[in-house]
């Protein structure tokens, strides 16, 4: 396995909407094993690969509510069902030092391949949802400040133009 270099805002390959995996291969595989390690190097309980540069619809997401820690590869996820709303807390690795209130639906099921190229069907409710979801909307180039309040929004980008600037 190895470390991948996470995307930061504004690059490019963020806003980018990612292509369909035609069949799951061993670098779809090593790609997902390689997120993982990522993903918690960086102590983050989801990644997606626009993230880490690559334009496909693969996304790992950590089971955060099971005991054990289960980290779960979803290729070609597709949001089938939504159901409730409820607001949360959410950051970004892409968006380091950053964080907003989302209001996202609560409930949803949501289809993909693993990386054995089976079709899963899962239901998610709690943090686990709002992981997938804020994840699949990565493969479209949508980050999580695209879905809070203008003022809101600027105000955070102004914040981390901030932190990543040099002023002089
Ligand atoms: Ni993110």
């Amino acid at each position: 396995m190895a470390k991948l270099e996470i995307k930061i805002y504004p690059d490019p390959a963020l806003r980018k909407k990612s292509r369909q995996v035609a069949r799951v291969g061993d670098a779809e595989r090593k790609l997902a094993y390689d997120m993982i390690e990522t993903m918690r190097f960086a102590n983050g309980v989801g990644l997606a690969a626009p993230q880490v540069g690559v334009s496909k619809r693969i996304i790992v997401v950590e089971d955060a509510e099971s005991d054990s820690r289960i980290a779960l590869t979803l290729i070609n996820p597709k949001i089938t069902h939504k159901k409730g709303k409820v607001k949360f807390c959410e950051g970004c690795l892409s968006l380091p030092g950053v964080s907003s209130d989302v209001v996202r639906p609560e409930f949803i099921t949501v289809e993909a391949l693993n990386l054995d190229g089976n079709t899963l069907k899962i239901n998610a409710d709690g943090l686990f949802a709002r992981i997938i979801q804020h994840e699949a909307d990565h493969l479209d180039g949508i980050m999580f400040i695209d879905k809070i309040g203008f003022l809101k929004r600027k105000k955070i980008i102004k914040q981390f133009g901030a932190k990543v600037c040099m002023k002089f």
